[in-house]
């Protein structure tokens, strides 16, 4: 990773600009073409003084944090904001929840929850229909908790498989990431909770992670991390956003007018509120001319209560015009009403778990990704003698540390050593696989070894058929992954393992991408992620066939770390990466621009270990027809699928693109289908035009170049087999 000073001069707006287009954007929140939220909205503020607005622009800590406790009227949550009185608005209780309802040092008395596997996981369905689900049982139990207001989903994109919080997103690709992202917030909203997508923006690694400056061409950024975000927003409609610790080209992205304002809210007409994280308010009037409508904790992780005193005295002074204010209390207000949580407000009740617990273990069924099936050695036969070995299997599965980390159930299933300093031991959900796989094959004959004595693993496996190595890797916010290797010895483990019994499948439980030297000496291999609540279960039916898997990649694992376009982090070692996190005034230059992942694998025409939209299952397909047609500007893909093997099964076809002047192949589209045995369809996939065009940042639209496109129908981001052309003529379009 190469850091440097290097300024991007932005088309953007300054602070000076922003005041005075503040008019324009206030009228295109005030003109609502109907929608009753807006225009309820209206109404109730016009009858509210300023004090009152303001007082909706500044949560306070809502507990937990270094020790704090929860304020009156708080539940003890990440924040709190009391309506103001006689408003009938409700007060916000916000909790974190990317992947479920989190319980911040233990503050609530019962605040265990279920926690969905990780991000990737879900995302690795490339099933709409599940994420939505994923956010409908999350949204579910935080409206039955108490919370109004949830803190995921996170969408930004994987731009390095070292990523300490990759876990909580969804992938590389910015189609990818905004279509799954924007599912689950859509579920969450059903509930009648608001979901904040997050952390806007550029926000790819933990390295100086508070003030780390994310240098980008803006045109490559508008093809990559914010068309994930601008996908995302389209799709869920996401009541708040976040605004990143970090700085994009220079400057903080909470006082970012060019993400704030002439992005998220002019370009793309977003009609909800820009929340801070915590800690990421850095000024008062720049940052509410720049398009911060709410400071969040900040009487806690800021260094001063910016939106509070301060913005008094910048409206008092004229620095920040009353309309604005107005304009930020309507957006707060708006959502609040358009999400239902005026009219539906919470009711606390027992969580349903059991049926939470199967939403969790069906999104580990299908997230879950087969690389690696030698000689079908899954499923697994239901009465082998099995040896399993390691990763904690028989209490439980491990899961990612921080803000998104949610207290298991029936407590933690591992004893750690006690570690002081954040995250503290990983927490492992007492979901065990070894436990799931003895109840799913009663006739097998199944072993356990820890694998902390690689002899004594090594005569398990010799005295087993087949052997199922769990390996873990723990990944955390506020670090990325000093290596990009499994955790606790794992590979001389594998490697030991696989040499005494070369029928060994590895399940690996990761937050990233790993290393796998040993791939070639083992037979099999499931990449789980991070299992979530239900993951013993969804292990044990995936490895013995219950279910097939039918996940595919959202990230390529790379043959190795020099492949990367940041082959390492800057000043990062394996010593000192935790406290990397508070290094100030870096500058890393993201010069590949938006060819993300497989697409910057593309482009250096390097191989990786395995593609992005990789995965195995139990059957086989294969796809034929392709045809591409335009209409009205619209691409449409059609071919047919057929499953060509004996078990039902689903498959993933993708569609990919190429333009005329060349450059990287990109997702455009993808269907996922569910087959039976000798069963064939026909797909028709629509291409997203965004993806058919570049950013024109002179002009702010895309432009689609006329010329002749590739089509590849692909069953991973490297399939070659089946490709098309069609040729376009070039227009514009609206960003
Ligand atoms: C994280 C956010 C989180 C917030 C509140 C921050 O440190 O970056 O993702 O929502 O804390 O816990």
């Amino acid at each position: 990773m190469r850091l440097s000073r290097k300024i991007f001069l932005l088309s953007a707006v300054t602070c000076g600009v922003a005041l005075a287009q503040m008019p324009a954007f206030a009228r295109h929140a005030h003109d609502g073409g109907g929608d009753p939220a807006d225009s309820r909205a209206r109404q109730l503020l016009a009858t509210m003084s300023l004090e009152d607005k303001m007082s909706l622009l500044f949560s306070v800590d809502g507990g937990g944090f270094n020790g704090s406790v929860a304020p009156p009227g708080g539940l003890g949550s990440a924040a709190y904001l009391r309506a103001p009185k006689g408003s009938g608005l409700p007060d916000l209780q916000i909790s974190d929840a990317g992947l479920g309802v989190r319980n911040p040092a233990h503050i609530r008395k019962n605040g265990a929850a279920v926690s969905l596997p990780s991000g990737q996981s879900t995302a690795s369905t490339w099933d709409m229909d599940m994420a939505r689900q994923a956010g409908v049982m999350i949204g579910r139990e935080a409206w039955q908790s108490g919370f109004n207001v949830l803190l995921g989903g996170g969408a930004d994109l994987t731009r390095d498989p070292r990523g300490g919080r990759n876990f909580e997103y969804a992938g590389e690709d910015p189609l990818q990431t905004g279509r799954m992202v924007g599912s689950t917030i859509a579920g969450v909203q059903s509930q009648h909770v608001i979901s904040t997508l997050k952390h806007y923006a550029m926000n790819d690694l933990e390295t100086s992670r508070m003030t780390m400056s994310a240098d980008i061409d803006p045109a490559a950024m508008r093809e990559s991390d914010l068309l994930g975000f601008e996908i995302a927003l389209e799709t869920g409609h996401p009541g708040a956003v976040m605004c990143s610790y970090n700085r994009v080209n220079d400057l903080y992205a909470c006082e970012n007018p060019y993400l704030l304002t002439s992005t998220l809210k002019q370009d793309w007409h977003y009609p909800g509120f820009v929340m801070s994280d915590w800690g990421g308010t850095h000024s008062s009037a720049r940052a509410a001319l720049a398009g911060l409508d709410q400071e969040s904790a900040g009487d806690h992780t800021d260094a001063r209560p910016y939106f509070r005193a301060l913005l008094a005295a910048d409206v008092k002074a004229g620095r920040v015009p009353e309309a604005r204010i107005n304009d930020m209390a309507q957006r707060i207000v708006r959502s609040l009403f358009a999400v239902g949580l005026v009219d539906q407000p919470p009711q606390q009740k027992p969580l349903d778990v059991v049926t939470d617990t199967l939403v969790a273990q069906k999104d580990e069924e299908e997230g879950a990704v087969l690389l690696r099936n030698q000689g079908n050695i899954l499923p697994l036969s239901p009465t082998a003698r099995i040896a399993v070995i390691g990763g904690h299997a028989d209490a439980g599965v491990i899961s990612g540390g921080g803000s998104s980390q949610v207290e298991p159930i029936g407590g933690e299933a591992v004893k750690g050593p006690g570690k002081k300093e954040w995250p503290g031991d990983p927490v492992y959900f007492p979901s065990s696989p070894l436990r799931a796989m003895k109840a799913e094959a009663p006739n097998a004959r199944i072993t356990y070894d820890s694998g902390t004595n690689i002899a004594s693993a090594v005569r398990a496996a010799r005295a087993a058929d087949v052997v199922v190595v769990y390996a873990t890797q723990f990944t955390f916010e506020g670090m990325d992954a000093p290596s990009m290797h499994l955790d606790d010895n794992a590979d001389a483990l594998i490697t030991a393992v696989a040499a005494a019994n070369p029928l060994t499948v590895v399940v690996m439980e990761t937050g990233d991408p790993v290393l796998m030297p040993w791939n070639n000496s083992v037979a099999g291999v499931l990449e789980a992620w991070f299992p979530g609540s239900g993951g013993g279960p969804a292990i044990a039916r995936l490895l013995f066939g219950k279910v097939a898997p039918s996940g595919h990649l959202t990230m390529t694992f790379p043959q190795a770390e020099s492949q990367l376009a940041h082959p390492d982090i800057a000043g990062v070692t394996a010593d000192n990466v935790f406290e990397m996190q508070f290094h100030t005034d870096q500058e890393l230059v993201y010069d590949e621009g938006s060819d993300v992942g497989y697409r910057w694998f593309d482009r250096n025409h390097l191989k990786p270990l395995y593609p992005f939209g990789y995965g195995l299952t139990y059957t086989t397909f294969s796809t034929d027809g392709l045809k591409v047609a335009e209409r009205h500007g619209q691409v449409t893909a059609t071919f047919n699928v057929h499953n060509t093997g004996t078990r039902p099964g689903v498959d993933v076809p993708q569609v990919y693109v190429g333009l005329p002047d060349g450059g990287a192949r990109r997702l455009a589209g993808w269907q996922r289908i569910s087959l039976a045995p000798g069963e064939s369809r026909e797909v028709s996939v629509q291409l997203d035009p965004r993806l058919l065009a570049h950013f024109d940042g002179k002009h702010d639209r895309w432009s689609v170049p006329s010329g002749t496109f590739r089509v590849w129908l692909a069953s991973c981001a490297t399939d070659d087999s089946q490709q098309a052309t069609m040729h376009l003529h070039g227009r514009t379009m609206a960003p």
